[in-house]
């Protein structure tokens, strides 16, 4: 062995054995619900699967109940099975649930402590939190229509003449939307600034997996000196990839500026009232980069869970159908509209069952640290536990919903069903809830409307889907087979008719 990879591996180990140590030291007088048994020094990191962890902790929390403990290193993680513990604790007590672990690796070193979504809780976090969200609050919401508008009829065009690219059609069109809004530009089918921005999303999210980076388990090994930190060329690496992709953009912006091409949109406003006490240049290019990945990729998957749902449950396709067939006409007279909203309640219940129905965003949540001791129903937790809502768990619990493998809109046609928030955990909990849950709401609500009303989407029997699995690191390829058939020639006329001007509108 090479002597240098053996002295790293025994500073290594000897830290790791130390930063267990010193973790767990002062833990005797915490009581921590059940934990899972795992083996010395790594806890249960060796036993969590690299991607996709929904089964494995549903698994757990079928056996262990509302919530149970495991080790990550030397981080302790609390699973919340449950609706009610998750509101108990990561909503009613948000105050002190809304900060983030340590992550040395993917936010100090390879997003150059710049992605919002993994800042500590604190004045960064909340000063980048407040310029997201003042591009897309409510507030926004007119904004956003427009470009949603225009997007999902590209969309529709691109589904008719390019079924076979049904998900590069779906990420075209989210990405086109906040690219319209943040950069004032629009994006074409294959254009290849997004397909690098998908492999940075893609990048960032397979590093952020537990157990992947032992540094992020044992943040300890940071305080290593450099040249020992063998993780460290890696992941710069992987920032200065991410932030060229990033500076093209931010580039592009500054360039049409000076040659006086550049549309009204929020980077111009953005780089105009930059105050640099809060925004280097990294700051800025992971802020403007947050949005593009963040607003991009989850629309993209859940228009992808849409298609799945009609697939293989096709009975509430049909209702779904007579509802736009009522409203719109039932032989294409017209595509469906923001101004019909109202009149069809069942594609919000849609809306709603997408994104609680195989929450594979975020399967076990996204990690969020508590900031101070606490107590819980005979449980204590030391400041620095680490809390997820064990979400897939939670979504196909069947305390939590009737039949819930199923995809079933009915469920949501309730009071409720205009708070977009409720009855599911698909954008978070608490304070750290998701800042873009509106646009994505509304990305989600006009590709289901249109897309419903023009297409037939059919499951090949020779290869079904297997839902409970939809991959969700696919390299930009779709992440299972479907058939997809305009509905009737008529349908197809409509969309020649209506949506070939909005491949071609600049
Ligand atoms: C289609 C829908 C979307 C889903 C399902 C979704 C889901 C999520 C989830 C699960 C989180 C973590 C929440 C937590 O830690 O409690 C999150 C955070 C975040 N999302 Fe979304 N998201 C969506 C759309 C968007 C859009 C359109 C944008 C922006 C354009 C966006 C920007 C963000 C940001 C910046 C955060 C980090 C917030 C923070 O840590 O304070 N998301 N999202």
């Amino acid at each position: 062995m090479d002597q240098r990879v053996f002295l790293y591996s025994v500073v290594g180990l000897l830290t790791a054995v130390l930063a267990r140590y010193l973790a767990t030291r002062g833990q005797k007088k915490y009581k921590f619900p059940p934990l899972v048994p795992g083996i010395p020094i790594m806890g249960n990191a060796l036993q969590v699967p690299p991607t996709q962890q929904g089964q494995w902790a549903k698994d757990l929390a079928d056996k262990y109940g509302e919530m149970f403990t495991v080790k990550f290193g030397a981080s302790t993680w609390v699973f919340l099975n449950s609706s009610r513990v998750v509101t108990d604790l990561m909503e009613k007590r948000a105050a002190i649930y809304s900060s983030r672990p340590p992550f040395p690796m993917t936010q100090d070193i390879m997003s150059g402590g710049g992605r919002v979504v993994l800042m500590p809780y604190g004045d960064r976090w909340r000063q980048t939190r407040k310029i997201m969200h003042q591009i897309l609050s409510t507030r926004q919401k007119d904004t956003f229509r427009d470009f949603q508008e225009l997007e999902s009829r590209h969309l529709l065009y691109d589904y008719l003449h390019h079924p076979d690219r049904w998900f590069s059609a779906n990420g075209r069109y989210a990405n086109s939307v906040i690219m319209s809004v943040v950069f004032g530009i629009r994006s074409k089918l294959d254009d290849p600034d997004v397909t690098a921005l998908f492999e940075t999303v893609e990048m960032f999210l397979e590093q952020q997996q537990p157990g992947i980076n032992l540094v992020d388990g044992f943040p300890i090994l940071a305080k290593l000196p450099e040249f020992l930190q063998w993780w460290r060329p890696r992941g710069l690496k992987l920032f200065e990839y991410t932030r060229g992709v990033y500076k093209k953009q931010l580039d592009n912006v500054k360039a049409r500026i000076e040659n006086g091409t550049q549309k009204n949109c929020f980077a111009v406003d953005f780089l105009k009232n930059n105050d640099e006490k809060y925004f280097n240049e990294t700051q800025q290019l992971f802020t403007l980069g947050t949005l593009m990945e963040a607003g991009s990729d989850t629309t993209r998957v859940s228009v992808g869970q849409l298609i799945a749902g009609a697939a293989t449950y096709p009975d509430w396709v049909v209702r779904a159908r007579a509802q736009l067939d009522e409203v719109c006409g039932s032989n294409a007279d017209r595509l469906p509209s923001w101004e019909d909203k109202d009149k069809l309640p069942y594609i919000a219940a849609v809306v709603k069952e997408v994104f609680r129905w195989r929450p594979n965003i975020a399967e076990i949540g996204a990690p969020t640290s508590c900031t101070k001791d606490d107590e819980y129903e005979g449980y204590s937790f030391p400041a620095g536990t680490v809390f997820v809502w064990n979400a897939w768990a939670i979504a196909l619990n069947p305390k939590e919903y009737e039949q819930p493998e199923r995809f079933w809109p009915e469920r949501f046609l309730n009071d409720d069903l205009n708070n977009g928030l409720k009855g599911h955990w698909a954008f978070g909990p608490g304070r750290r809830v998701c800042v873009g849950w509106n646009v994505g709401e509304m990305n989600v609500w006009m590709a289901t409307a249109r897309l419903l009303y023009c297409f037939d989407f059919i499951e090949d029997k020779a290869n079904p889907i297997d839902t409970m699995n939809i991959p969700q690191l696919t390299k930009n390829k779709a992440p299972f087979p479907v058939i997809i058939k305009v509905r009737s020639p008529a349908h197809a006329a409509l969309i020649e008719r209506d949506c070939l001007a909005a491949t071609n509108a600049n």
